[in-house]
């Protein structure tokens, strides 16, 4: 094989074994660089006679096509190679689903108060919002609770240190003033809304929900706040065998007063443990509407009269859906509140 043959081999041959493209670039320039083994045999060509350097040179050309074609070739497989390894690593399934965006959901106490709200409205009951920073007047004073009267320590209210007078109310009860202030009777509304108080433990938030409600008109008796309360709750829990006691009681902003007890919804009040097995559970305050606090918003106590109530929504909530713990509302933990959704 003449050498320039054996230049074609050994080029091809060891373009061959080469798997890397910046290792096969080195490669060619030893054959066709500036100063390969091709281009010096035609460096030499001018030494050569016209006859030979004719024969010589087609020989050269026809070896250093012949090169660059093995040299393309080698380079086309690697990159195909390249390209391959790459579609591997970055395969990507397009049947997979997709991942979707998580939805929200209400807060268990938010259902409840709508649901609160929406019983209410049915039976013809606006619905009313107040502030929840609150001064002594509509928390206190005009719920007939005067000052030194002894019903202001059955709260544990937080006061607002820099601002004297002012304070987080303690009830939804100064909505009812707020709203006789600006509405004539007939009355009907409900309050649903956020209260404080000193006081934590498992069945106790400093901020806990309340939902007041109000009934002021020539002739409503406390056989109308039965019948309207108790319907409520049957509705509410969707049990219509659900019974209701009332139980003597003391409010300063009513009179008679009275402790609205219903059957237990977990044992129909046969007694377990949810209703410390007195088959009965607490869930509301109520009463005739004081004449002294229909006088404080200047409402005639002789031609008009009516009852009010204020329950606990969170208590409801607890009852509907079997939580234990009241805490769990309001820690803000997604665990437990996505389970509403
Ligand atoms: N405001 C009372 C409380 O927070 C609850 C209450 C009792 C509200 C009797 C009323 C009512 O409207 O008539 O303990």
């Amino acid at each position: 094989m003449s050498d320039i043959e054996q230049l074609v081999a050994q080029a091809t041959a060891e373009f061959a074994g080469i798997d890397d493209a910046a290792a096969l670039e080195q490669s060619k320039a030893r054959y066709l660089g500036k100063s390969g083994s091709v281009t010096e045999l035609l460096k030499n060509l001018g030494k050569l006679e016209p006859e030979q350097r004719k024969r010589a040179g087609a020989a050269i050309n026809s070896a250093k096509e012949r090169i660059e074609a093995a040299l393309n070739g080698r380079r086309e497989a690697i990159r195909l190679v390249a390209l391959e390894g790459q579609l591997e690593a970055e395969a990507l399934d397009v049947t997979l689903p997709g991942r979707g965006l998580p939805t929200g959901g209400l807060h268990p106490v938010t259902r409840t108060l709508e649901r609160i709200e929406a019983l209410f409205r049915s039976i013809g009951f606006d619905v009313a919002d107040g502030p929840e920073i609150e001064d002594d007047f509509h928390n206190f004073t005009a719920l007939n609770t005067p000052e030194n009267h002894p019903a202001r320590s059955m709260h544990d209210t937080f006061y607002l240190l820099d601002a004297p007078g002012l304070l987080l109310r303690t009830h939804t009860s100064p909505i009812q003033v707020r709203f006789m202030e600006t509405h004539k009777p007939p009355i009907r509304v409900i309050a649903p809304g956020r209260v404080y108080r000193v006081d934590s433990d498992a069945t106790h938030s400093p901020m806990f929900h309340q939902v007041e409600g109000l009934w002021i008109d020539e002739d409503v008796s406390f056989a109308d706040l039965k019948g309207v309360f108790t319907d409520f709750l049957r509705n509410f829990f969707e049990k219509p065998d659900l019974r209701t006691r009332f139980r003597p009681s003391f409010f300063p902003f009513t009179e008679p007063s009275a402790e609205i007890d219903m059957s237990c919804v977990f044992c129909d009040g046969n007694g377990c443990r949810v209703c410390s097995h007195t088959g009965w559970l607490e869930i509301a305050g109520s009463g005739m509407v004081h004449p002294n606090v229909l006088k404080a918003v200047g409402i005639d106590s002789e031609r008009y009269i009516g009852f009010a109530f204020g329950m606990g929504p969170d208590r409801l909530t607890m009852l509907r859906y079997g939580v234990n713990d009241l805490r769990l509302f309001f820690d803000g933990d997604l665990r437990f509140l996505s389970q509403f959704k």
